[in-house]
């Protein structure tokens, strides 16, 4: 296992229990509507063109799915055809993602595992490592998170990631436009939370939770450091959905983050491909 930048684990015990607490929530009310599960289940693909063009053809290659919540996408990869292991740190998440693949019927494996710490037993075995939207913000030590990922890689296989762009990730409300995170620096971000971005109506208990924002450049040169060669960076201003609760949707229904005359990114992408050792 990859060592944990000292001082990096303060937010491992709060986000746990957060994530617990909405893994047990999404999906499982009938006022969802971010996650559906029933339509999932009947059989609605819910991954998105960003995350299925960069990944290629997954039928018939390993997948190792990171972060993966409660399983959702996980399935939905296995049912492209892809051979997929999920992990995440929350055993709420892998217990309801091991009944998903149940009720399903999709195979898939799922580990109860921080990702900045990767079993060695994911080393070197998989063609693809994905992770989408919400994912390196629950993360103190990039470090560790870019090289597991790296290293569960096979030679010449690729990571995929999207997730919510930094310059978004800064904006707390749009009207009035209130910023209330720095752009980058990995510096942990306490706040307590009382309701859940899936729905944001539900009043929850307060939970204290631990985030750390990352540039672009730091995220670019993670993934480097770790011995990875970037094969495409992009930047997104308009998504098909909204990924925090705070945008509105355009007319042609996707939405967009205004800044002046123009708009900010709300996404970015990124694959990335460990290096051919054949
Ligand atoms: C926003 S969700 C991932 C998005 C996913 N595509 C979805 O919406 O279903 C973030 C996930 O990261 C997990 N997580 C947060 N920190 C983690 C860590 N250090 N190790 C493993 N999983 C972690 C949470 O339990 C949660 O399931």
């Amino acid at each position: 296992m990859p060592d944990i930048r000292p001082g990096t684990d303060d937010g491992l015990a709060p986000n746990r229990a957060l994530w617990d607490r909405w893994a047990r929530i999404h999906g499982s009310t009938p006022t969802d509507r971010f996650y559906d599960v029933e339509s999932f289940v009947a059989g609605r693909q819910t991954l998105r063109a960003l995350e299925r063009d960069l990944a290629g053809e997954v039928a018939g290659r390993d997948l190792l799915h990171l972060q993966c919540h409660f399983g959702m996408d996980t399935l939905n990869w296995a049912r492209l055809g892809a051979r997929v292991t999920g992990v995440d740190f929350s055993p709420i998440a892998i217990e309801r993602a091991r009944l998903l693949a149940a009720r399903t019927g999709l195979p898939a494996t799922f580990v109860e595992a921080d990702t900045q710490r990767l079993p060695a037993t994911l080393a070197g075995r998989f063609d693809l490592v994905v992770a989408t939207y919400g994912i390196l913000c629950w993360i103190g030590d990039l470090d560790a998170w870019m090289g597991g990922a790296a290293s569960a890689l096979r030679p010449g296989g690729s990571l995929v990631l999207v997730d919510l762009h930094p310059a978004f990730q800064a904006v707390a409300t749009l009207d009035p436009l209130v910023v209330d995170w720095p752009y980058g620096g990995g510096e942990p971000h306490h706040e307590t939370l009382t309701a859940t971005y899936a729905e944001p109506g539900l009043s929850l208990p307060p939970q204290e939770s631990v985030q750390y924002p990352y540039s672009i450049g730091e995220i670019v040169t993670a993934a480097a450091g770790a011995g990875l060669t970037i094969k495409h960076f992009g930047e997104h201003v308009a998504a098909e959905f909204d990924p925090r609760g705070i945008l509105s949707a355009g007319e042609d229904g996707r939405y967009r983050l205004p800044f002046g005359d123009s708009h900010l990114p709300i996404l970015y992408s990124l694959r990335a491909v460990a290096p051919d050792r054949a």
